[in-house]
C-alpha cells in the first residue's frame, strides 16, 4: 500500500472518527478544566487526545495523542508526508486540515473547538516553515504588527536582545533579510506575542550550518527560559539534541514516544522511522 492510499483509507473503527461537536459536548470542554484523557497520569500543560484531521476526504492525522509537560521540549520527528506539518496545523487550529474529533488542551484551555485566532490568543505560536515574513514591512514594522493586539509577549528590544542580527537590520525591509536572518524574525515575531507553546516547523530549513548552530544556541536560551516547544525538524539528530523527549509519526500515527536519547540510541529504529 502507497503511502497515499494509507493516507486514503478510512479509520478501521465501524464507527469512523466522531464528530467534534457530537463527541465532545460543552461540558467536557471547560475552560479551567482539562482534557478528560491524556497520554500520562497527571494532566499535562499540553495535550492532544486522539485527533483525526482531513484535508477534504484526505485523511491524514490519524488518531495522534500525545503531551507536553510545561517547559519540555519536544521534537516531532518523522519522515517526508508523515504528517508532521499537518499535526502542528491542527494544533494551532489552522483551517487546513480540518480537525474532524479529538480533544487539545494547553494550560486548562480546550483549543479543539477553537479558530486560529483563538488559538494564538490562549498562546499557541506558529512558527511556521515557509516563514510568512509580510512584504513591504522593516524588521521593526514586522515585530510591531505581531503585537497590534494582545496578548503582548516580549517587548522588541528582548527580540533583539535575543537576536542581535535583527536590531542592526531593524530598518531593513524582512524579505530581503538572509535566510536565517527571516528565521530569526518569524520565531522573534512570535515571541513578541504571549507564547505557552511555541510551535516550530522546519525552523533549520535551507539554512547553511553555521547558521543552523547560530539558531540552535538560540534555541537553547529560548530553553533555558523554560519555554514549551514543540520542534519539528529534518534535521533529526540536531532535534533530538534539543530535545527532550521525541515523538515520532508515521503515517500520520503515533509510533514512538518516548525520551530524544532513546531514539539518538536506537539506530534501528532512526533507520525504520527517520531514515537516518
Ligand atoms: N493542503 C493539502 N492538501 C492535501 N493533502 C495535503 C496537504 N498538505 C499536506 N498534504 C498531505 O498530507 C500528508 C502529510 O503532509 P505533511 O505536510 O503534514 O507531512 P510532513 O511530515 O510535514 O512532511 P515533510 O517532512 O515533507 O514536511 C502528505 O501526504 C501530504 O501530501
Ligand atoms: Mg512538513
Amino acid at each position: 500500500m502507497t503511502v497515499t492510499q494509507m493516507f486514503d483509507k478510512k479509520p478501521e473503527s465501524q464507527e469512523g472518527p466522531r464528530s467534534l461537536h457530537d463527541d465532545f459536548p460543552e461540558s467536557d470542554a471547560v475552560p479551567g478544566q482539562g482534557p478528560t484523557k491524556n497520554t500520562g497520569n497527571q494532566p499535562a500543560f499540553f495535550s492532544c487526545w486522539d485527533i483525526h484531521a482531513y484535508y477534504g476526504e484526505s485523511y491524514i492525522v490519524q488518531g495522534v495523542s500525545f503531551d507536553v509537560r510545561e517547559g519540555e521540549i519536544v521534537a516531532l520527528l518523522g519522515r517526508n508526508g508523515a504528517g508532521k506539518t499537518s499535526t502542528l496545523r491542527a494544533i494551532a487550529r489552522v483551517d487546513d486540515p480540518s480537525l474532524k474529533s479529538g480533544e487539545i488542551w494547553l494550560d486548562h484551555q480546550p483549543l479543539h473547538g477553537m479558530k486560529s485566532f483563538q488559538a494564538s490568543q490562549c498562546g499557541v505560536g506558529l512558527v511556521p516553515e515557509d516563514r510568512r515574513i509580510i512584504a513591504g514591512l522593516t524588521v521593526e514594522e514586522n515585530l510591531k504588527l505581531a503585537q497590534i493586539a494582545p496578548p503582548v509577549g516580549w517587548s522588541i528590544d528582548r527580540v533583539y536582545d535575543l537576536f542581535p542580527r535583527l536590531g542592526e537590520r531593524r530598518k531593513q525591509e524582512g524579505t530581503t533579510l538572509s535566510g536565517g536572518e527571516q528565521q530569526m524574525l518569524a520565531i522573534g515575531r512570535t515571541l513578541a506575542r504571549d507564547v505557552k507553546l511555541l510551535l516550530l516547523d522546519e525552523p533549520y530549513e535551507g539554512l547553511a550550518p553555521v547558521i543552523v548552530q547560530e539558531i540552535e544556541r538560540t534555541l537553547e536560551q529560548i530553553k533555558a527560559l523554560g519555554m514549551t516547544t514543540i520542534i519539528v525538524e529534518q534535521n533529526a539528530i540536531a532535534a533530538l539534541h534539543l530535545a527532550d523527549r521525541a515523538i515520532i509519526l508515521d503515517m500520520g500515527q503515533v509510533v514512538f514516544d518516548g525520551t530524544a536519547q532513546d531514539v539518538l540510541d536506537d539506530a534501528d529504529m532512526r533507520q525504520q522511522y527517520l531514515a537516518i
